[in-house]
């Protein structure tokens, strides 16, 4: 197996590994660790292979919004038809951190892809929290953040494209509305970094409006650092898995006119202190 990090911020690329083999998952688990970003090319898999890879590092989080794939209720299916105009997951977010005990992560495996784009965009959190200077680090340590499902999957969101087009719904589940600390402490590698993402998080505690709104976009800002990013172009079959503790990520919608199928399973977390 060889792995080759993808930039000197986060991501890794591994050739010759096999997801359904029992023997190489010590090997991917350490560079998941490592990385936060691992793109495993040229899998060969199934949905019940990518369901039990997935396994192997915890409970599977059964997605509310996204249509699954049939048969399988566990597979979220990422998809854009050639007819269809908007992604699933445009803005920079991290999934489900609506939640009580946010996704530790996600799988997703690409079984169509577009000729050009359609790749996926990846920010360190980690990197993000520790270039920030040490009075400002001083400043977030104390505070807490709200996120909340119900703007982006509720129903005022069922006028859109995705939800008219059955890809996304059950808009009624959306009632999430959830606290967490905006620096958090990873739970595997006692990284420290930021936990606010542009799509879920609604406001900082204790601040006003004008104070909180400022204070996300200046940090939303600087998260955006190309040096702490990684870019994955995908080819079908590969297979990504990303920390949703560590990462923000984005899908690239730059292929109109071309249909993009993903599949994607998502494990569950634990509360984040
Ligand atoms: C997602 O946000 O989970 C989907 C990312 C992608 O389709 O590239």
């Amino acid at each position: 197996m060889e792995i080759l990090p993808l930039t000197g911020g986060l991501g890794a690329e591994i050739i010759g590994a096999d997801i359904r083999r029992q023997t190489d998952f010590n090997e991917i688990q350490d560079a998941f660790a490592k990385y936060s970003v691992i793109v495993l090319r040229e899998q060969n898999a199934e949905p019940a292979d990518h369901l039990t890879f997935a396994q192997r590092f915890g409970p599977v989080n059964i997605n509310r919004f996204f249509k699954p794939v049939e048969g399988h209720p566990e597979i979220a299916m990422v998809l854009k038809e050639k007819d269809q105009t908007a992604a699933v997951g445009e803005g920079w977010h991290t999934d489900h951190s609506y939640d009580q005990a946010p996704a530790l992560g996600s799988i997703l495996r690409a079984l169509e892809m577009p000729p050009y784009g359609g790749d996926t965009l990846f920010v360190s959190m980690g990197m993000a929290y520790e270039t920030l200077s040490t009075p400002m680090r001083k400043f977030l340590d104390g505070l807490t953040a709200v996120h909340s499902s119900r703007h982006v999957f509720g129903a005022s969101a069922m006028d859109s494209e995705a939800a008219k087009s059955g890809r996304l719904g059950n808009a009624e589940a959306a009632t999430q509305d959830v606290r967490h600390p905006v620096v958090i402490t990873h739970p595997i590698s006692g990284r420290r970094g930021l936990f606010v993402n542009p799509v879920f998080t609604t406001h900082i505690e204790d601040l006003s409006t004008a104070e909180s709104d400022a204070l996300l976009e200046m940090l939303y800002a600087h998260c955006l650092q190309p040096e702490f990013q990684c870019r994955v172009r995908w080819k079908a079959g590969d297979i990504t898995m990303w920390d949703n503790r560590a990462t923000w990520h984005k899908a690239i919608n730059d292929y109109n006119g071309f249909r993009r199928l993903m599949h994607r399973v998502t494990i569950e977390g634990v509360p984040l202190t």
